[in-house]
C-alpha cells in the first residue's frame, strides 16, 4: 500500500528519489513547476528533454504519458516530466488523462526502482483544472494505483491547495517542509 503524504512547499526543495514534472507536451520547458524544475535543476534535464524530442518523442511527449530524465541538481535522482490535459472542452479535459498522468507517474519509477515520489497538483496551474476536482482525481488514481513506489509525497505550493488535497487524502501529511503550513487538519 503507497503511503500519501501532504507536504506545503517548493517541489524543487523535496527530497524524493523522483520528482514530478508538470510540463508540455514540446519537454522543452515552461512556466509555473516546468521552469521551476529546469531552473533549479539545471541544463542537464533540458539535455536529456532534447535527447527524448531527438528519439522517442520525435513528436512530444503526448498527454497523460510520462517519461523520465536526470534530476540534474534536484535533491532527486529523477524527475519525471508528465503532460497534463488543459480544463475545458477545447483543451481534451478528459478526467481520465489527469488520472494517467499520475498512473503512469508511477508507473515509470517502478521501471527504475524508485520509491518514493512528489507529485504536484498537475494541471491546476496554467492548465486551469479546477483544484478540488484535480485533487479528487490525484487521490483516487494514486490510491488506485498498482506500484511498488512506498511513498508518494503531494507538494502543495499554497494553502488553497493543500487544504483541497487534504480534503481527499484524510490525512495530515508531513508539515515540516511548509513555511507557514497550516495546521494539521
Ligand atoms: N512547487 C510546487 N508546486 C508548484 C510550484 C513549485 N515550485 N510552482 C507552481 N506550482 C503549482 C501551481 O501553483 C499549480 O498548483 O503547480 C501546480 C501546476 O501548475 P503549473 O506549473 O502551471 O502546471 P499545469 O497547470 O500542469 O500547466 C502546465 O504550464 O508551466 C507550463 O510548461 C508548462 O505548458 C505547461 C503548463
Amino acid at each position: 500500500m503507497t503511503r500519501l503524504t501532504l507536504t506545503l512547499g517548493d517541489i524543487t526543495r523535496q527530497h524524493a528519489d523522483a520528482i514530478v514534472n508538470a510540463a508540455n507536451s514540446s519537454l522543452l520547458g515552461g512556466g509555473g513547476v516546468d521552469g521551476a524544475i529546469h531552473r533549479a535543476g539545471g541544463p542537464g534535464i533540458l539535455a536529456e528533454c532534447r535527447a527524448l524530442r531527438a528519439s522517442r518523442y520525435g513528436r512530444g511527449l503526448p498527454t497523460g504519458q510520462a517519461v523520465a530524465t536526470t534530476a540534474g541538481r534536484l535533491p532527486a535522482r529523477w524527475v519525471i516530466h508528465t503532460v497534463g490535459p488543459v480544463y475545458g472542452p477545447d483543451g481534451g479535459g478528459d478526467p481520465e488523462l489527469l488520472a494517467s498522468c499520475y498512473r503512469e507517474s508511477l508507473r515509470v519509477p517502478d521501471e527504475l526502482g524508485a520509491r518514493t515520489v512528489a507529485f504536484p497538483a498537475i494541471s491546476t496551474g496554467v492548465y486551469r483544472w479546477p483544484l478540488d476536482d484535480a485533487a479528487r482525481i490525484a487521490v483516487r488514481a494514486v490510491r488506485e494505483a498498482e506500484t511498488a513506489v512506498e511513498e508518494v509525497v503531494f507538494v502543495l505550493f499554497d494553502e488553497r491547495a493543500y487544504e483541497a488535497f487534504a480534503r481527499y487524502a484524510g490525512t495530515p501529511g508531513d508539515d515540516a517542509d511548509g513555511p507557514g503550513a497550516p495546521a494539521a487538519p
